[in-house]
């Protein structure tokens, strides 16, 4: 499968939403939605009315990354509000297998994240139930932080199990994705990559897109 990049606007600017999302309309794959609720991670973003709204105004879907308590409440809603994708983190989901066959239900495409303390082996019965795994490379919460080598065995368990599995299943990493740890991510086996300030923090948004895909398929 194709390599994506899913910009994250974590790092664009939050009064110009819009247009820094139009910024990369043209060479990413997402558009990546962190949102956050100061509970299951020490920050606050947005929440449902701002995922609602960029949906009608942008021309990328919209991957959304729930970093919050009780998603199994909240989560189907952003399917719902026309999310593209939809994360939650297996950390703070009590029925996953719920949630994520509500989020299918609602038309949009189910993802399960894992800290980097998070072991994939605890999951692996939910292959079936995920349209994407996202393996967190920082500790949720904050953009612009070190990427944790520490997870690059986990990224290639976790492509093991995917391939042994015979199901279509996106391997997301996120967090310090940038020129530097790109192609170790794509050679530990990731196939989608999340990057906030390696994009929004480039004087170009749009051609640091496509430089990092030219070194996620090196
Ligand atoms: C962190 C978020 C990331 C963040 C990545 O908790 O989930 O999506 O925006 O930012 P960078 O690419 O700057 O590490
Ligand atoms: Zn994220």
């Amino acid at each position: 499968m194709a390599q994506q990049i899913s910009p994250s606007i974590l790092a664009a600017d939050f009064a110009h939403l819009a247009d820094e999302a139009a910024a990369v309309a043209d060479t990413a794959d997402w558009l990546h939605v962190d949102v956050m609720d100061n509970h299951f991670v020490p920050n606050l973003t947005l929440g449902l009315p701002i995922v609602a709204a960029l949906h009608k105004s942008a021309a990328l879907p919209l991957d959304c990354h729930l970093m919050i308590e009780d998603p199994d409440r909240w989560a189907p809603g952003y399917a719902e509000a026309g999310a593209g994708s939809v994360t939650i983190h297996a950390e703070a989901a009590r029925s996953p297998v719920r949630t994520l066959r509500e989020i299918r239900a609602q038309g949009a495409r189910a993802g399960l994240a894992l800290n980097p303390a998070t072991p994939v082996e605890g999951y692996t019965d939910l292959i079936g139930e995920v349209d994407m795994l996202l393996l967190m490379t920082v500790e949720p919460g904050f953009g612009g932080q070190k990427f944790l080598d520490m997870v690059l065995p986990k990224i290639r368990r976790t492509r093991a199990l995917i391939d042994g599995s015979g199901v279509s299943v996106r391997l997301q990493v996120d967090g310090g994705v940038s020129a530097e740890t790109i192609e170790r991510c794509a050679e530990a086996g990731a196939d989608v990559f999340v990057a906030g300030s390696s994009v929004y923090g480039a004087e170009n948004p749009a051609a640091a897109v496509t430089a990092l895909r030219a070194q996620a398929e090196a």
